[in-house]
């Protein structure tokens, strides 16, 4: 059984870390909760025993009752270890090797997965020498789940609230993954791209990048190094992701070319231009009374240039048709060489562009296979699983 150290810092979100630790348990996981002295004010250490079945640590000098370095030996039998919420106090010790209670020194002697999820006023999170903290622990492995933004306790509104539950309960089942993608590397491109007519107008298309950077994020997750290459989206890059911003076509195929030769695993998740306009116009095009038209030349497929260079990769490439979708998404499949290629019905309720969900279909050499709707995360890790099978 896999064992997840849960420790809380004093904030008001500590109630959160109730209904963690009782997910945590539904998972099947081991959970041992580790508490400062002032998160007691807020959740009893009892309550949280009353769910786990162990002792809630709070003090190191517990050891005295049992004669082992307690700290010590759960450093060693954890798998993972959350804190959440993390005060800012908490955070300036642990990035600064301050071990001075049973949470601190717990979490400097454990050589796990750490996670940190932050709980503090917006003008502490946004501090400099918070921020500062925040990226040592980062350089030094430590994962961190992003603060939300809202109103806080302290009456103030803006980025600083606990993360969800459910974002929390994800993060620690993510590094309790099995690391299947170690030493492997993985391309893969998301968004659309930006084909200029001008110098403010372009042509252009829906995707939000959304299910490429899940899987960005999800292969980084699984232990590959990962290189994504991104047409324009409003999304953060993803931690640790080799990310490339590219605007056209043209652009995206350049980059993947120069990445293709030495990766294992790559995904085409872009929703990439199949036109771009023959000539971009220096200057901004002036309307007249008449009609226009803009001719337009093909782009390079980049998923079929892949298939037909391929050698030791595996390709995964995605199809969205609006009718004879299975007919249609085949014939993609074999017309590309793919491995693997995962066809997005657009007019599915919970599939699509803008949600966080999807629905789609796997399709192999050997068949096809109808998923249920999924969060684009979950989907993320079932596409890379069947890419590593093919
Ligand atoms: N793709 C690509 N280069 C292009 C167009 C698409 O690499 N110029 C890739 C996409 O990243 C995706 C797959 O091809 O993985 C399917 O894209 P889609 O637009 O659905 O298919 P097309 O081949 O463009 O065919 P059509 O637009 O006629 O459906």
């Amino acid at each position: 059984m896999k064992t997840v150290i849960v420790g809380i810092s004093s904030s008001v979100a500590a109630f959160k870390s109730v209904q963690l630790v009782s997910d945590l348990l539904k998972e099947g996981l081991d959970v041992e909760v580790i508490e400062t002295k002032n998160a007691t004010e807020f959740v009893t250490p009892l309550q949280f025993s009353s769910l786990t079945k162990h002792k809630t640590y709070v003090n190191t000098f517990d050891r005295v009752e049992n004669y082992d370095v307690e700290h010590i030996s759960l450093a060693k039998k954890a798998d993972v270890f959350i804190v959440a919420p993390a005060t800012a106090n908490v955070i300036a010790k642990l990035a600064n090797g301050i071990a001075e209670d049973m949470l601190t020194t717990t979490f400097l002697a454990c050589d796990c997965e750490k996670i940190i999820a932050p709980a503090m006023n917006t003008k502490m999170y946004e501090n400099p020498i918070t921020q500062e903290n925040i990226e040592k622990l980062k350089k030094y492995g430590v994962k961190f789940v992003e603060p939300a933004t809202g109103l806080l306790a302290c009456g103030d509104e803006g980025k600083g609230k606990l993360a969800s539950v459910d974002d929390l309960k994800e993060a620690v089942l993510s590094s309790l993954r099995e690391k299947k993608l170690a030493g492997r590397k993985v391309l893969i491109t998301a968004g659309p791209t930006m084909e200029a007519i001008d110098p403010v107008r372009f042509i252009s298309n829906h995707s939000s990048g959304k299910q490429g950077y899940a899987l960005a994020k999800a292969a980084k997750n699984l232990g590959a190094e990962v290189t994504l290459v991104s047409g324009p989206v409003s999304i953060k890059e993803p931690y640790g992701v080799n990310t490339i911003k590219v605007k056209s076509a043209l652009e995206m195929f350049e980059e993947v070319k120069k990445h293709f030769d030495e990766v294992d695993y790559v995904v085409m998740s872009a929703a990439v231009a199949d036109y771009r306009p023959k000539n971009v116009a220096s200057q901004k095009l002036k309307k007249s009374d008449d009609d226009m038209s803009i001719e337009l030349v093909r782009n390079p497929d980049i998923l079929k240039y892949l298939g037909e260079h391929k050698t030791k990769q595996k390709i995964c490439g995605f199809a969205m048709e609006t009718e004879n979708q299975l007919e249609n998404a085949t014939k993609k499949f074999f017309g590309k060489n793919c491995d693997l290629l995962v066809l997005n019905d657009l007019f599915e309720k919970g599939a699509g562009f803008k949600g966080d969900t999807n629905v789609v279909t796997l399709i192999t050499k050997e068949n096809n296979e109808k998923l249920e709707m999924m969060s684009k995360e979950e989907l993320s890790y079932v596409i890379l699983n069947k890419l590593m099978e093919v």
